[in-house]
């Protein structure tokens, strides 16, 4: 096995480097990879024809698939697979108020996936097929140093307290109209809550929060949704921030235990961005 990760000249972050797409991945390289997730949060791939049966592949690597809420969004041949474009089944590309441009653009919210579920994902994969030249990248935030560098009075203010997480909530508050959920999708769906900060299984600790967040457990609503702000603030700082910048071909795996994340602008219904998502469910509870 050749594998290599170099790291980026971020704070975190590494490109892997000898993984052919016709390898088997064993129990080695998995292992490998694993270690390196955890080690660097994001890892990228570049230049790799990967098709969707083999992306299916490497996310299994990781755990079991997550099958996300929208089915008019699933690959037709791999449902595990999400379709994230812009570009509409008809070919053309959405308008900005159309409810596909509006889910999109609500990944420009910073955030962590599927953190509204009682044992959140482990980890997305993002695989790009076509990306605009220039809009459209992906910003990553570390939240090992952001808990790490925390002023001490925002660190003592969080300390002990637990987010409440929606789906609801955040796909409620999109910036833009989307139908509202039906009560039977809503029930599938109910409020979970996590603790603020996360204990990781090597006992290391980053905060956990993001847009699926509706509010402070037991405090007064607007005291804390100040109070969660003036966090995310502190915690997306320039020197935490990894962006990427896509080319076709791409592979991003982020760590969505340990990394907030956020699409940055584009022209949406002008330029094309057709991406492949799976998402990796987590093991256990946030702790
Ligand atoms: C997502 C997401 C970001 C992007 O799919 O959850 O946040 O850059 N995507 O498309
Ligand atoms: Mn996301």
């Amino acid at each position: 096995m050749n594998l290599e990760f170099e790291k980026l000249e971020t704070d975190f972050g590494a490109r892997i480097h000898g993984i052919n797409q016709s390898d088997y991945l064993d129990e080695q390289l998995v292992q490998a990879l694993t270690v390196g997730l955890d080690e660097h949060g994001v890892l990228l791939m570049r230049g790799e024809e990967i098709s969707p049966g083999r992306l299916v592949e490497l996310g299994r690597a990781f755990g079991e698939l997550e099958i996300l809420p929208e089915p008019e969004k699933r690959h037709p041949d791999h449902p595990e697979i999400f379709d994230l474009t812009n570009v509409r089944s008809d070919g053309e590309v959405v308008d900005y108020e159309e409810p596909q441009a509006v889910f999109l653009r609500g990944t420009e919210r910073w955030h962590t996936d599927s953190s509204f579920r009682e044992i959140p994902c482990l980890c997305t994969m993002l695989y790009a097929l076509e990306v605009p030249d220039s809009g459209g990248e992906t910003q990553f935030a570390n939240m090992f140093s952001a808990l790490q560098q925390l002023p001490a009075d925002l660190r003592a203010a969080i300390d002990g307290k637990r987010l409440v997480h929606s789906y609801v909530y955040s796909r409620a508050n999109n910036p833009g109209h989307m139908e509202p959920m039906s009560l039977e999708e809503q029930k599938k769906y109910p409020p979970v809550s996590h603790p603020w900060i996360r204990t990781h299984a090597d006992g290391r600790e980053s905060l956990y929060m993001g847009g699926h967040v509706s509010h402070v457990e037991g405090m007064d609503l607007d005291e804390g949704r100040k109070l969660i702000d003036d966090v995310l603030t502190a915690a997306t700082r320039n020197q935490f921030i990894y962006e990427h910048h896509w080319a076709a071909n791409d592979l991003v795996i982020w760590d969505n235990r340990s990394t907030l994340h956020r699409l940055r602008p584009y022209e949406i219904s002008a330029r094309r961005r057709v991406m492949r998502r799976v998402t990796v469910a987590g093991f256990d509870r946030v702790r």
